[in-house]
């Protein structure tokens, strides 16, 4: 069990929830200096003699290898498990395992399918646990995400937002990360594809405090109306394979983002996605590789956000 205490309130970032308004403001701001520091050569080895544990039940490129990279330019380093390889794969129990890796390492990253696991083992870790996706949460995104917002807009609180696709992990943190910091959410989902209840709920709750409108509709247009961010995600997530034919009836076209959802947008709108993208079915090729696009500026903000969260969990910042 965890005693240490971290630079946040809570020992492990299991989903957006785990941060409060100013937690979720300090590593924006702390991330941001990050990036700068990076990109003018001013980097400091902040995680000297530090190791990362990445444990992955499903496939990644950005979170692999930004959490890797991070790592290294913190002056730490990173090790990949896959959970074929460890003795996870053999029976070894989630406790057991975070019993063991708590002996060598300073902090996990754990990519899982059943959120229960990352629980579980952030549960039994005496270090801390950071989610890496799990299938109801991906807090790192959202993070990225926010930064992303806040460097093209200026400002979080105010802006009004639109999810159009599935009520996956995506959407459930960023329902939360929106309702914290005051950005008004309409998610637009088919029936039967809603984000969680009870994370509606909480934002919902969370936004009256900011004055942040949190809405659930079938209606794409709706939600895409006067928006200041447009943001969807696949179809089919890591683990849906097998509901290809059923999900693409559902939501092509009615749910896809083209140039006629950004027109319903605000002029300077801009489009967001976390990728991997498939042209043609959740975006065009045109929205997603056109000038309202920041999908590179977003994907590269995972690296900042992540050595910013790194460095407050293991307590140097
Ligand atoms: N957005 C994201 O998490 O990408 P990966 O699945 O490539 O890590
Ligand atoms: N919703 C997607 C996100 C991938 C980063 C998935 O779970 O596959």
């Amino acid at each position: 069990m965890k005693t240490s205490k971290t630079c946040l309130s809570n020992k492990d970032l299991l989903g957006l929830q785990d941060l409060s308004l100013s937690e979720i403001n300090l590593i924006l701001d702390f991330a941001s200096k990050l990036k700068k520091e990076q990109k003018t050569g001013k980097a400091k080895p902040l995680l000297h003699g530090k190791t990362l544990g990445m444990v992955f039940q499903k496939p990644s490129t950005r979170t692999r290898v930004s959490f890797e990279a991070g790592m290294y330019q913190l002056g730490g380093t990173a090790v990949y498990l896959s959970a074929n390889d460890i003795q996870i794969a053999r029976g070894e129990t989630i406790e057991d395992t975070a019993r063991t890796l708590s002996l060598y390492l300073d902090c996990v990253m754990a990519r899982v399918y059943d959120h229960a696991d990352v629980q579980k083992l952030a549960q039994y870790s005496s270090i801390p646990v950071i989610n890496g996706l799990s299938d109801a949460f991906h807090p790192c995104q959202i993070l990225a995400d926010l930064l992303t917002i806040k460097e093209k807009k200026g400002k979080l609180n105010g802006l009004k937002l639109a999810w159009i696709g599935d009520g996956d992990n995506v959407c459930n943190d960023l329902l939360i990360g929106c309702a914290r910091t005051g950005i008004s959410m309409t998610a637009a989902c088919p029936k039967g594809y809603e984000p969680l209840e009870d994370v509606v709920a909480l934002a919902a709750r969370d936004g009256k405090k900011t004055a942040a409108d949190i809405v659930i509709t079938e209606d794409p247009i709706a939600a895409a109306k006067d928006a200041d961010v447009v943001v969807t995600d696949t179809f089919i997530s890591i683990g849906k394979e097998g509901e290809r034919a059923s999900r693409e009836s559902t939501f092509l076209p009615k749910y896809q983002v083209n140039s006629e959802t950004m027109k319903l947008a605000k002029k300077d709108a801009i489009f967001m996605h976390c990728l991997p993208a498939k042209r043609g079915q959740e975006v065009t090729a045109q929205v997603i590789d056109g000038k309202q696009s920041v999908v590179w500026q977003e994907a590269e903000n995972r690296l900042h956000v992540q050595k910013a969260i790194l460095c407050l969990l293991m307590k140097t910042a």
